[in-house]
């Protein structure tokens, strides 16, 4: 800990032993010589969450009866409190429902406003569940792939391309990620409403996934679609979570915003259909403890990233055939590997993996416009960032001797 932080985000804590999915797929992988790769794949962090949540949590241990459970005034004055006070954003609670999580949620809108055979919009390289989500549903992917822009190392949207696909008459909904995971984007309020604009005009859905809105880079600011106005309210989803937030994804918690009465009814029925969604007793006990009283710790955090993103980009600065696609939110990091000259995505995943002992979500994972691209996660102490930038800088160095 520093001087001035209140909190302890420079522990490396071991997780080897733990449930962690992201650790124990490497061993699972590799086998048990794999002890030494550092995976900074999975989007949930390596710091312990909030004392005040943890305190909460175990208070609510201690003391409670987990029988069914209803979402208290509290859980909801909560709620509203932290979207007016960091985004802005008034929200009436007849507009929410309960999620244990964004992609459930995602799933279940998708259930209520598309029918098998429809066709979806999402924007490639994405978060590759959308993918999943859409073909499970039975649904058509249109890919509106963003525009890299070589020059500049920045991503925009093909609008052009976006209302032709919107105009299908088979094309009922779009699943747009804001801030988008991977490549970093927080879409302005100009790029948003010609979204929403689009979608009006074409009777597309908006299902906005707005699960990394917590997360600007300085310079940024996150415009959350429902602050654009009533206009969209028709045709808008949108999903929020204190999970990415504040490391809680293992507590499986979410709330979405529907606006629309008939659309939220529409939701809630089809959550009904798959036999409900809701917050499981602790999923609401930390989101409460959350945005009630853990925002500092999120500040702290957001000096962490910082820090951690000016590493990242010192280091791709440094090395030859690494680029970092400056991130404008997110806790995650973009790299194009373009230029290290694999031969294959395979080879280039068999070197991180192998050689360098590191394990990162590899591009092509969220598309092929993804190829050669790796995503990694700023989420950790800086140490354990620094220890992953000098392995790959050793293994290159040694490959370029070979
Ligand atoms: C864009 C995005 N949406 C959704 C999720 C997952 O949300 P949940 O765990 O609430 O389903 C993630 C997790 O990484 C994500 O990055």
């Amino acid at each position: 800990m520093t001087q001035q932080s209140q909190y302890d985000f420079d522990t490396v804590l071991e997780r080897h032993d733990s449930t962690s999915i992201k650790w124990h797929m490497i061993e699972e992988a590799m086998g048990p010589d794999s002890k030494d790769v550092i995976p900074l794949s999975v989007a949930d962090m390596e710091f312990k969450p909030a004392p005040e949540i943890v305190d909460a949590l175990v208070n609510a241990a201690s003391h409670d009866v987990f029988g069914y459970d209803y979402a208290t005034d509290d859980y909801y004055d909560a709620f509203i409190g932290w979207m007016k006070r960091r985004h802005h954003c008034i929200v009436d609670r007849d507009w929410v429902s309960l999620s244990d999580g964004v992609m459930p949620a995602i799933n279940t809108a998708l259930r209520a406003v598309t029918h098998p055979g429809d066709k979806v919009i999402i924007q490639r390289p994405v978060y590759y569940p959308f993918t999943f989500a859409a073909e499970r549903n039975g649904l058509t992917i249109l890919d509106n792939e963003l525009v890299l822009d070589e020059a500049a190392g920045h991503y925009s949207i093909d609008f052009d391309d976006l209302e032709a696909k919107a105009a299908d008459p088979r094309c009922t909904a779009m699943i747009l990620c804001n801030p988008h995971n991977p490549v970093g984007r927080v879409w302005t309020a100009e790029e948003l409403t010609r979204i929403g604009d689009i979608c009006l005009k074409h009777g597309v859905y908006v299902l906005c996934d707005e699960i990394h809105a917590d997360f600007a880079h300085p310079g940024h600011e996150v415009t959350l679609f429902g602050n654009l106005g009533s206009k969209y309210a028709d045709i808008l989803f949108e999903f929020t979570a204190p999970t990415k937030t504040f490391n809680l994804a293992g507590l499986l918690c979410s709330n979405a915003i529907i606006r629309n009465a008939d659309l939220k009814r529409r939701f809630d029925v089809a959550a009904e259909n798959i036999g409900g969604l809701t917050v499981s007793h602790f999923g609401m006990v930390a989101c409460q403890a959350a945005y009630n009283h853990a925002e500092a710790w999120l500040d702290e955090l957001l000096t962490v990233l910082e820090r951690n993103v000016a590493l990242v980009r010192e280091f791709a600065a440094r090395v030859d055939g690494i680029r970092l696609i400056e991130p404008e939110g997110t806790y995650l990091a973009w790299l194009d590997c373009r230029g290290l000259g694999f031969a294959s995505v395979d080879a280039q995943r068999e070197f991180l993996r192998t050689k360098a002992r590191v394990w990162f979500d590899e591009g092509s994972l969220f598309g092929h416009s993804g190829d050669f691209f790796e995503r990694i996660n700023l989420a950790c102490p800086t140490a354990l960032l620094q220890r992953v930038l000098n392995n790959i800088e050793q293994a290159l160095a040694a490959r370029q001797h070979n």
